[in-house]
């Protein structure tokens, strides 16, 4: 028989869950908790999850539950292969305690500067170890506040390596913390058989931008950091964020192209993949940490000076940098009908980028990656929407009337 299932229930598909805030909620998406209040998730009883994850797979289906009503990650599935009893990741942000006070971030000044009630995170995975509720290739997703708070960040990641079969160990951080960065990285750089991912949110491109935006002068502290982790081997995936403000706040040239220099550094000293994601801020739909997480987490397009900014970036990474735009952020989504609508857009915006009219700093600033011969003359701005050359590093690209001619350059 044909049973309605969410995709995250259930283990023989995406299988995970979420602790955060004292609570353990449904999925990612939507605020629906399984249980509240919780005083200790490393005493957590994994029956009492299954128990409140199957009340709600069979309240859907008999519809006496309606959280979950027109959700996009619900599917149709066979009952017999419908699994419930394990989870193959775990989204735990154990505590909203942070070292910064971004200006956008949908945790409040109080919850930032609570104290931290968590300091390690190993027997919560223990805990679930121990009761049999994780998949042999688990992957822990860490963030918070932020992680690299915690006491145990290189025990838990031994523990994992050594405890599960190709497990796969997730930081998402701001990664302004030097002590801690390094020592993490003495320890991940020699773990082998574990796949080791960093997340981290840069949303600018100059040192003032982001004192202003991260409200630190940590900027250049950060890329160090970042370019240490590159550098020494000590990840496989370097997933670097940058938030579209809808304040308009980081949209200028010198912030969208210094973040693609950020990651041109980074791709050219590391031999890890690099993942750059491209997200928006929840704006006025950021009213507290829980009722941001429905998945009408804002409903509305991004603006046309996003749209601007976030084609440039996808331009750029996806023909001249070592990186691949990876779609995971929380508002720019295929996980949402709006999200996947900016997603297309972004693209065509950005495979259509090389043929606008470019302004002097557009101009200035893609030199470094492409020669727009035509395009820094203003009159010249005109004629190219009907002809124009482009030398790219080995082809020139000629276009006329829209249609595309690559030629490769010689020598
Ligand atoms: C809350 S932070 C916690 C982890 C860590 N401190 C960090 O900054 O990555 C997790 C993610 O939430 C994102 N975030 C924070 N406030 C947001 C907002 N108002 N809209 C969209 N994403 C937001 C940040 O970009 C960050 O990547
Ligand atoms: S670093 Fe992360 S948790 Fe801290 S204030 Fe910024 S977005 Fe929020």
């Amino acid at each position: 028989m044909t049973k309605k299932i969410c995709t995250w229930f259930d283990a023989n598909q995406v299988g995970a869950i979420r602790f955060e805030h004292n609570t353990v909620w449904a999925c990612c998406y939507r605020s629906i908790p399984l249980i509240s209040n919780i005083m200790d998730f490393s005493k957590i009883s994994v029956s009492e999850i299954i128990q409140k994850r199957n009340e709600l797979y069979e309240g859907i289906n008999n519809q006496t539950r309606h959280e979950c009503d027109g959700c996009q990650n619900l599917c149709m599935k066979n009952e017999a292969e419908i699994n419930l009893n394990k989870i193959n990741s775990l989204i735990l942000l154990p505590f909203t305690t942070c070292n910064l006070r971004c200006k956008y971030c949908y945790l409040s000044k109080e919850q930032l500067g609570s104290k931290m009630q968590v300091h390690k995170v190993l027997p919560i995975i223990e805990n679930l170890k121990k009761q049999n509720f994780v998949t042999d290739n688990f992957e822990l997703c860490l963030g918070g506040g932020e992680p690299l708070l915690l006491d145990d960040l290189p025990e838990t990641a031994q523990y994992m390596q050594k405890n599960f079969v190709n497990p796969t160990f997730k930081i998402m951080s701001n990664f302004t913390i030097s002590s801690k960065v390094n020592e993490l990285i003495n320890t991940l750089k020699d773990l082998k058989g574990i796949c080791r991912k960093t997340y981290t949110s840069i949303d600018c491109g100059t040192p003032e931008s982001y004192k202003k935006i991260r409200g630190s002068n940590l900027f250049y502290t950060l890329i160090d950091n970042l370019y240490n982790a590159a550098s020494s081997g000590a990840f496989d995936i370097i997933e670097l964020k940058y938030l579209l403000l809808e304040d308009g706040s980081n949209l200028s040239d010198e912030d969208i192209f210094g973040f693609l220099d950020i990651v041109k550094f980074i791709s050219k000293n590391s031999k890890a993949t690099i993942w750059v994601t491209i997200d928006a801020d929840y704006g006025e739909n950021r009213i507290d940490a829980d009722e941001n997480k429905k998945d009408s987490l804002t409903n509305k397009p991004i603006s046309d000076e996003m749209l601007n900014a976030a084609a440039k970036i996808y331009y750029v990474v996806t023909n001249y940098l070592n990186a691949t735009i990876w779609w995971s952020g929380g508002r720019i989504t295929d996980a949402t009908v709006q999200g996947k609508k900016d997603i297309n857009r972004i693209i065509s915006a950005g495979n259509e980028y090389i043929n606008k009219p470019k302004t002097n700093s557009e101009t200035f600033y893609l030199s470094r990656y492409c020669n727009v011969t035509q395009q820094n003359q203003p009159a010249a701005k005109n004629v190219n929407k009907l002809f124009s050359i482009v030398n790219e590093e080995r082809h020139k690209v000629i276009t006329i009337l829209g249609l595309k001619i690559k030629f490769r350059r010689q020598g």
